[in-house]
């Protein structure tokens, strides 16, 4: 099937190296004006407006702004239950690492979860799959970790598999085995990192594995032992470091040769030099500061220090319930240091390479033609506008899966 969207300004962020880094951020490289062919997933060419070949199927941009499908790198799309009691006592109060040291927050979503079927599992993350998709995200990260024992870690990454079976965009599962500590087992970290790992090891090779470094979750001696192992079994390994307490973690995960370290809200600015000085990718989640404390990483100064940086919503239900990358890019612009062309990037191609995905997250020939069209004409507005809807259609691998007009 051949598809062609016309007179749109192309945000095509096409030029320089993978990831992006320092100035090369902001460059977006918009061609304004050019019609973009797809043919079956992938992108043919571009050409100046009214220039493209016909195709079956038409798409008028009217001058509005497409941009490669945001790439949500970092998010807990399946989960069960809710957290909005846990909500109300922080708003009384109370701080998210004293409801989860009484017993409360992940772990409240971990007993949710083994009491959920895992059709139900996979209903869920289907539902919220659709509405990423929705609001423009046409790959989205989503993570394990509210099972913590293997039997319930390995349903939930065979539901998130479930689940994006079902849409035309894509899903990168990672095994967040690290998440909280079990109060009922106390050999839990023991079992994780050596029966819970071999199981995701056998079953799902290649995963990514995650972890939570943090008081009252995974400290840092464990971390680093069970990210180490699940690099020497050849999986990528991911890490939440410095969220609210500098436990050492982010020069772990440079040791360690981790893809990203996630967070970074008490992260200081040699922490973030030296991590913008490595192959490790920053990845900045606002929605967790807005929602929590009102702390947020300083992506200004990392990425003036080189750092490959990414955006992501952190979808989940305890500290951040938006799926909107548009909300995201809006935080990191006011929050963050960002400028709205950087934030556009960090939420696209650099996401995208994070996750290994080097066949998206610009818009040029051969790429997969995974799109949205905003219903402005100036991209800027994207990170303007709060709890906007600003998505006119999202394309996800050729297939349209939104047109509002
Ligand atoms: O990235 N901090 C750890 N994990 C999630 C929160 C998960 C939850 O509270 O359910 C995060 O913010």
């Amino acid at each position: 099937v051949t598809l062609v969207i016309r007179h749109a300004r192309v945000v095509t962020l096409a030029d320089g190296p993978r990831p992006r880094r320092g100035a090369a951020l902001g460059t977006l490289g918009v061609l304004p004006d050019h019609d973009v062919l797809v043919h079956g997933p992938r992108i043919e060419g571009l050409y100046p407006g009214g220039h493209a070949p016909r195709a079956e199927r038409e798409l008028h941009a009217h001058g509005r702004a497409l941009l490669p499908g945001f790439v949500d790198c970092h998010t807990h799309a399946c989960w069960a239950g809710d957290r909005v009691g846990e909500w109300l006592l922080r708003l009384q109060g109370a701080t998210y690492l004293e409801i989860q040291r009484a017993g409360g927050g992940i772990m409240a979503t971990v007993r949710a979860v083994r009491a959920t079927p895992e059709a139900e599992l996979a209903a869920l993350t289907r539902a919220r799959l659709a509405q990423l998709a929705h609001l423009g995200t046409t790959t989205a990260e989503v993570k394990s970790g509210y099972g913590l024992d293997a039997a319930t870690e390995l349903r939930m990454l065979r539901a998130i598999a479930a689940a994006a079976h079902a849409l035309p965009g894509t899903v990168v599962p990672t095994a967040l085995l690290g998440h909280a500590l079990d109060p009922d087992d106390p050999a839990f970290v023991e079992r994780t990192v050596t029966d819970t790992l071999d199981a995701v090891h056998a079953a799902f090779p290649g995963i990514a594995v995650d972890a939570f470094c943090e008081r009252g979750a995974w400290t840092l001696a464990d971390t680093t032992r069970l990210l180490g192992r699940a690099r020497a079994l050849g999986h990528p390994v991911r890490v939440h470091a410095d969220q609210f307490t500098a436990l050492g973690m982010v020069d772990a995960a440079i040791a360690l040769g981790a893809r990203s370290a996630d967070h970074l809200e008490a992260s200081d600015r040699p922490t973030l030099e030296r991590l913008a000085a490595s192959a490790t990718y920053g990845v900045v989640l606002p929605v967790a500061g807005f929602h929590l404390d009102d702390r947020y990483a300083d992506a200004r100064r990392f990425v003036d220090a080189g750092g490959a940086l990414a955006l992501a919503t952190n979808w989940n239900p305890g500290s951040a319930p938006s799926p909107s990358m548009p909300f995201a890019i809006a935080l990191a612009v006011r929050k963050c240091g960002l400028t709205p062309a950087e934030a556009i990037a960090a939420a696209t191609v650099n996401a995208a390479s994070l996750l290994g995905l080097d066949d998206r997250g610009t818009i040029a020939p051969g790429q997969r033609a995974d799109l949205v069209l905003l219903r402005h004409q100036d991209e800027r507005i994207l990170a303007w506008a709060l709890a906007d809807d600003p998505v006119a259609a999202v394309v996800a691998g050729g297939r349209v899966v939104r047109q509002d007009d």
